[in-house]
């Protein structure tokens, strides 16, 4: 495997972590060890079969994708490549490892059914609808406002990193949804050469590399990226305090990568504290309460509307009696019960008296937290 020296740095477990590889993916990946990686994040060729060029209706040639890295014979070729490469970063990555795949309608669909093939597991794909799209100039078309990625975990079992919260956070408290309004890369962040001509055909926002990492990675997760061009990947992952591999074959992407990321600052480790999960804090069963004496047994709480209240027992199990009959067991059991409805949280459906209001209990179940901190 061929690392260019200009891109060395050390060396992290036999991983070229913060190196561009100089290469075909196919070849570097394999050199790499099975289930090393957590993430990986893929803007492969999107075989555009351009059949000439395209024009402005002032005559301006279009600057769209025609490079040689983006052609394939036919389908069947396109095809082979899709999925020995996928194979390859499905070997790499980690059991709870997941994927990422950028593409649009002439690709997309085809990595979708090699994913599905290959025994990923498919999470949701998500629109990245284009605020600033290029107009559909034959006007024969829909003008081409979006493009698909498709999240994949490595299989059915894999227990995929989603920050849910850190998702929510970045939406001001709404849960994130899968359609993603972002502009296309330009102004200051379009990296150019000296002749102000664009350094790569295809970069893709930091934005949207910004919210695939903090979604589904953690700091220090170490991110590869097989068809690295200028390197957003990891520009956005050093700045997020994640470790990358980036894979190139063209060795003047690879400069401009090598030098946008030595220009990149990371964040300080309290800027990438993400938005805790409440999935990640400590599990409290509700015999702590009882057992703690912060409420007794015999002690009866009710729900917000006191429509139905239960007794507490020793044990940690609480008791409601209705007309249709006595219900005992646990606080989300019995909470569902009353309810008549599939499932309850009973920390936030039950609630005790303090000092004449209703508490929810749960306010119990942080104080412990908190004594456990
Ligand atoms: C769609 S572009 C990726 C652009 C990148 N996401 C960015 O923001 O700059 C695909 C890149 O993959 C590279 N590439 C294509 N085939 C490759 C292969 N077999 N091995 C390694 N790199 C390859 C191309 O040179 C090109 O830079």
């Amino acid at each position: 495997m061929a690392t260019h020296p200009l891109f060395s740095s050390k060396p992290d477990a036999g991983l070229p972590v913060g190196q561009i590889v100089l290469g075909d993916c196919i070849e570097s990946m394999r050199a790499l060890p099975a289930g090393s990686i957590d993430l990986i994040f893929a803007d492969p060729p999107y075989n555009l079969q351009l059949r000439g060029s395209l024009f402005r209706p002032d005559n301006s040639e279009v600057d769209g994708v025609d490079e040689d890295w983006d052609k394939f014979a036919d389908l069947a070729l396109y095809d082979g490549f899709t999925r020995a490469w996928m194979a390859e970063a499905r070997r790499l990555l980690k059991d709870d490892g997941a994927l990422w795949v950028i593409g649009s309608y002439h690709n997309v669909f085809r990595m979708g059914a090699a994913l599905q093939d290959l025994d990923f597991w498919l999470l949701n794909d998500v629109v990245w609808l284009k605020t600033n799209p290029m107009p559909n100039f034959r006007g024969r078309r829909f003008t081409n406002a979006h493009e698909t990625l498709i999240w994949a975990a490595k299989s059915a079992n894999s227990r995929y990193t989603f920050n849910y919260h850190a998702m929510k956070g970045l939406n001001e408290d709404i849960q994130m949804r899968s359609d993603w309004m972002i502009p296309l890369c330009t102004g200051g962040e379009r990296l150019r050469g000296d002749d102000g001509a664009k350094s790569h055909p295809t970069q893709k926002p930091e934005a949207l590399l910004h919210r695939v990492m903090l979604a589904t990675t953690n700091p220090g997760d170490i991110v590869l990226d097989p068809f690295f061009g200028t390197g957003t990947t990891g520009a956005v992952a050093k700045r997020l305090g994640r470790r990358w591999i980036g894979l190139e074959r063209d060795e003047a992407y690879a400069k401009v990568a090598a030098a946008r990321i030595r220009a990149v600052e990371p964040l300080g480790r309290d800027a990438l504290a993400a938005t805790p999960s409440k999935r990640n804090e400590p599990r409290v069963p509700f015999g702590w309460v009882v057992e703690r004496g912060l409420l007794s047994p015999g002690t009866r709480i009710f729900d917000s509307g006191r429509r139905y209240n239960a007794e507490i027992y020793a044990d940690g199990t609480i008791e409601s009696r209705t007309l249709l009959g006595a219900c005992r067991g646990s606080i989300h059991k019995v909470g569902a019960a009353v309810q008549d409805a599939p499932a309850c949280n009973g920390w936030l459906f039950w609630h005790f008296e303090a000092e004449g209001r209703a508490t929810p209990i749960d306010i119990l179940r942080q104080q412990i937290r908190a004594e456990m901190a």
